[in-house]
């Protein structure tokens, strides 16, 4: 049985942690941490007398809104392509679920997709990503991977993508992206490609397995990072217009209907809202990249300065950094897997992150995924300082817990002279 997901129980044991007196730098939860705008509250606030069930694939307001964000997003898209569901993790599950055939994820991958796979009891193939990018496997990697899965009897059906990427906080290169959209349709692969970081590229915009893979690939998204309001759970899924996307649509909505009946009316009036991408809305985001990109872009600079070796990051709010260069100073000090590592940054030092083994790594990795974005601070007015702010890492909390990491990080590198 699958265990509680390792996300959710590190943001558990670092809030136990911080409920008696102790300090924490909580690094460890993938939330996009910034308050709700006004004029988004006021949508929500107007909506709330909406409690009808609704039809399961979402209002029809809701699903023209999306068709149309879609379609301004170089997708065509029409609105009975859309189907909304209380975050973009049921959404996930369901096609897994619907889908035919063992899935294929990137190594490392956000941890909720084996978990699914699991829970579904299919069975999974990871495949590495390569050195610049996480989110897509390596696609020198990929077609032995399949060829190897395939004489051993798997059956990969579904080839799962990141782009862009949690854990890394990367987006794979467009040439890439490409060439794992075409072993996909070479082996009749269906493509489900995890868009929910796109609106929070750094710079630019993420390329889409859809542009080359039309036929077969569903993308999921959602408003839980772009807009910050993953506790309202407002997600969505665009399927092909074609029979095949008709058929997996009325498989989705068979899991839809007999789980979670519809998402909640009045989130699907904000999504309306937030979909038709008013300027507010635009500007918000627009906000919110910078300051993703700024904070990510100075604790990059703390885990490099002490000799870990980093991917840049170029969306959302996470970092990938790997300590197999001090491997040699960490096992003086009983450090031999990324769990040695993510237990004594916590214990020791006070630095709440995740182990890579959590995201598929193998246990002796010694890599950490660690979110930036609760550093923006712990109150709504902090918050709304940060992303206000054209020099947010020198708005005093962020500084301190900066200067608290750089502190941390240097004990944990120091200790090894010591033990020499
Ligand atoms: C890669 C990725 N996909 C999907 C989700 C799920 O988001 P939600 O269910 O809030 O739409 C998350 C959230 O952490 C994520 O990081």
């Amino acid at each position: 049985m699958t265990m509680h997901s390792a996300t959710l129980a590190i943001n558990e044991t670092i809030r136990s942690k911080t409920a008696t007196g102790e300090k924490v730098l909580h690094l460890g939860f993938g939330e996009a941490g910034l308050p709700v705008p006004t004029f988004v509250l006021d949508v929500l606030r107007e909506a709330a007398p909406l409690n009808g069930y609704g039809p399961v694939v979402g209002s029809q307001n809701a699903r023209d809104a999306a068709a149309s964000w879609f379609s301004r997003r170089e997708a065509e898209t029409q609105a009975h392509q859309i189907i909304f569901a209380p975050g973009s993790k049921p959404l996930l599950f369901a096609l897994i679920a619907a889908l035919e055939g063992d899935l294929v994820i990137p190594q490392p991958a956000w941890v909720s997709y084996a978990a699914q796979a699991d829970l579904l009891g299919k069975g999974l193939i990871r495949v590495p990503v390569g050195e610049n990018a996480g989110g897509v496997p390596s696609p020198g990697l990929l077609r032995d991977a399949l060829n190897t899965a395939i004489a051993n009897g798997q059956n990969p059906g579904i080839l799962l993508l990141t782009v862009p990427d949690n854990p890394t906080g990367t987006v794979a290169t467009e040439q890439d992206v490409k060439a794992v959209a075409e072993i996909a349709r070479e082996y009749g692969l269906a493509v489900i490609s995890d868009e929910i970081y796109a609106e929070v590229v750094h710079e630019g915009a993420a390329p889409s397995a859809l542009t080359y893979y039309p036929e077969q690939t569903v993308i999921t998204s959602g408003l839980s990072k772009s807009m910050a309001l993953g506790g309202w759970r407002i997600g969505f899924a665009r399927v092909p217009d074609n029979e095949w996307g008709r058929d997996l649509m009325d498989r989705l909505v068979g899991v839809a209907s007999e789980i979670w009946s519809a998402l909640a009316a009045p989130m699907q009036a904000v999504a309306a809202y937030v979909l038709s991408d008013p300027k507010e809305v635009l500007e918000h985001i627009s906000l919110t990249k910078q300051l993703h990109a700024r904070v990510a872009k100075a604790v990059h600079d703390e885990f490099v300065a002490v000799g870990a070796i980093c991917r840049p990051p170029t969306a959302g709010f996470y970092l990938y950094p790997d300590f197999e260069s001090l491997r040699d100073h960490l096992s003086a000090q009983e450090i031999h897997t990324s769990g040695d590592l993510a237990s004594v940054l916590l214990e020791r030092f006070g630095i709440g992150v995740l182990p890579g083994s959590a995201f598929g790594e193998p246990e002796q990795a010694l890599r950490l995924r660690v979110a930036t974005s609760l550093l923006y601070g712990t109150t709504e007015e902090q918050r709304w300082q940060s992303l206000k702010s054209d020099d947010p890492t020198s708005l005093p909390w962020i500084a301190e817990s900066l200067v608290f990491l750089r502190d941390g990080l240097n004990g944990l590198i120091r200790n090894r002279g010591l033990n020499r």
